[in-house]
């Protein structure tokens, strides 16, 4: 075990979940339960809930849901051992250091050091001979010295060893620079990754340097070599410049393809800025800009690589709670490119004109049709009724309704027709999914998270049940007869079960906050199944549902053993025939 259950135990006591929300939500109470504005998906209505009795958030909007130690992971973004560390010091407790996660947290504080120090190696190569090639492609390409500073801009060298020979003097050994991703190998000699490359350091929002992007400075490939994922970077979860965007006042982020496309907003005045890190947008990144903003502008390239990722971008932004608008880029293929020809006060026209997204995928509609030839008018028509029978508010449908109507040249009144039927088709099919759902509510059952499956729902309801009730009323672990963590149908559910057996024969409480080496998304279903679990709590109920799981468990084994039996008569059938 990680961290001794008895601390775990008193750290949970010490950190009431209303306290430890209530830094980050403000929270109404309800009868029994608080409730507030999930930090974790935006929302205007608060589905997010706090039970201080059972020691446990869960949003019904996004199903998140756990106990402390789980909200600062979350909230956060922090490993479990650095959460537990962080909800110490809240309660001024001293953690007794777990040897495994020390010596990782260890090397994770080596991996930033290192990175700092090859950042301001690099960084001081641009001022020296070997660097001045660098130093010139950098104000070749507009960076003034203040941007190279900001940004810890830097050089690395066309050398093999420069970086390498640099480290190790200040004390960094091979294997830490292989872990840090910065030299590659061969035949067991390490060498430098990055050679005569303008150096882009990426840092997180606590401010530690992560990783490291370097751009060739001509056309040779790839043009940009990033660093891989290691032990502190992950491509997925962070953004270029959001440690300065973070602190905007600008009231929205704006997210751009490149790197240097978002130094180029931060110079001319657009602090912001962020990028992703050579991949396509991803989840993780739309709920990180969810808690620093609720408006981003997306600005990606004009060309059609850059349509589509808009295109894949904008639903998972709406998703995080985010309202979207997209720039359309015009005589310019970027922003570094538009600021560097036109200045920083066109720009700013542009941003204001930047449409939201309805306008946008609207306008992105009208491109594909022909709309003199009346057979691809149609076809816009419809199409646009489609998207405009999505929105929520009548009064936007009405406005896109008229919009599209002038430029089809056809009537108001058709256009609205249109839209109606479009809208009607899709409440019917919806009414349909619904009843279909209705009418298999095994399907219903099932929990929120694709990554957990019940093979047998009657049974699962059943250890559900158990579950819950046995944590508002742990004197129940005494009375389970034959029930063991084996007997339960649910894989997760069982050790869940396990867990609380084990804590409670030491005499230690079982709340749902302080279980153990669960995945946040099993974390997040026991507490649902947790807080679901309202009213009295009957000893015999609770007998039942030990019953009925025992019960699903012998029927389970009998039927593999009867299978078990079948095959064997079969095989002796089949070798009789021989
Ligand atoms: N990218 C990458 N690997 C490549 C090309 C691009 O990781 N081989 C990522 C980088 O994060 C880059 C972004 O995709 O910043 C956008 O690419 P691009 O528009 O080609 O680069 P810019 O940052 O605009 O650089 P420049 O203006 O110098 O061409
Ligand atoms: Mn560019």
């Amino acid at each position: 075990m990680a961290f001794p259950p008895a601390f775990i135990d008193e750290l949970v006591q010490r950190n009431p979940i209303e306290d430890v929300v209530g830094q980050y939500v403000s929270l109404k109470r309800s009868g029994a339960n608080l409730f507030g504005l999930c930090p974790f998906h935006g929302e205007k209505t608060a589905s997010f809930s706090v039970n201080p009795d059972k020691g446990i958030y869960y949003c019904f909007g996004c199903h998140k849901g756990g106990g402390p130690v789980n909200f600062m992971m979350e909230i956060e973004g922090l490993s479990y051992p650095d959460a537990v560390r962080s909800l110490a010091k809240r309660a001024g407790m001293e953690v007794p250091e777990d040897e495994k996660y020390q010596s990782r947290y260890r090397q994770q504080e080596r991996l930033w050091a290192l990175n700092k120090e090859a950042a301001r190696f690099f960084n001081a190569q641009l001022y020296t001979e070997a660097g001045a090639q660098g130093l010139a492609y950098a104000q070749k390409r507009g960076m003034p010295k203040s941007i190279l500073t900001k940004f810890g801009i830097g050089f690395a060298p066309d050398s093999w060893s420069a970086l390498t020979d640099a480290m190790r003097k200040k004390g960094y050994s091979d294997q830490e620079l292989r872990d840090a991703n910065l030299v590659s190998d061969k035949n067991g000699h390490i060498y430098d990754r990055f050679r005569n490359r303008l150096m882009f350091p990426i840092i997180d929002v606590r401010g530690n340097v992560i990783g490291f992007g370097g751009r060739v400075m001509d056309d040779s490939t790839p043009k940009y070599l990033n660093s891989t994922d290691t032990l502190v970077f992950n491509k997925r979860k962070n953004l270029f410049a959001m440690n300065y965007a973070k602190k905007t006042k600008m009231g929205y982020i704006i997210l751009v393809e490149g790197y240097m496309d978002a130094i180029a907003l931060h110079q001319y005045g657009f602090d912001c800025a962020v990028a992703s890190l050579g991949t396509s947008l991803t989840e993780d990144q739309a709920t990180l800009l969810s808690k620093y903003t609720d408006q981003v502008v997306l600005i990606y390239d004009g060309d059609e690589a850059g349509q589509n990722a808009t295109r894949r971008a904008i639903p998972m932004l709406e998703r995080a709670g985010l309202q979207v608008k997209v720039l359309k880029m015009r005589d310019a293929k970027d922003p570094d490119e538009y600021l560097k020809k036109f200045g920083a006060d066109k720009f700013k026209v542009l941003l204001e004109q930047s449409s939201n997204r309805v306008e946008y995928q609207l306008g992105a509609i009208a491109k594909k049709y022909d709309i003199s030839q009346d057979d691809q008018r149609v076809k816009y028509i419809q199409e646009c009724a489609e998207l405009i029978s999505t929105l929520p508010s009548p009064v936007q449908r009405e406005v896109y309704s008229g919009r599209v109507a002038e430029r089809a040249k056809i009537s108001l009144d058709a256009m609205k027709l249109e839209v109606n039927k479009c809208f009607k088709r899709r409440m019917a099919r919806e009414r349909r999914q619904q009843e279909k759902q209705e009418l298999s509510p095994a399907k219903n059952l099932q929990p929120k998270s694709r990554s957990i499956r019940y093979d047998n729902i009657a049974s699962a309801m059943a250890e559900e049940t158990v579950i819950a009730m046995a944590m508002r009323e742990n004197a129940l672990l005494d009375r389970i007869g034959m029930l063991t963590p084996q007997s339960f149908s649910s894989p997760l559910l069982g050790k869940v079960f396990g867990q609380m057996l084990s804590r409670h024969s030491q005499g230690l409480e079982v709340s749902p906050a302080v279980l153990e080496e669960l995945e946040g998304d099993e974390m997040s279903h026991i507490a649902y199944v947790c807080q679901r679990q309202q009213g009295p709590i009957s000893e015999q109920a609770f007998a039942d549902c030990v019953r009925k799981v025992l019960d699903e468990h012998a029927k389970r084994s009998v039927t593999s053993a009867d299978a078990l039996m079948a095959l064997r008569n079969k095989m002796k059938e089949s070798k009789g025939i021989k």
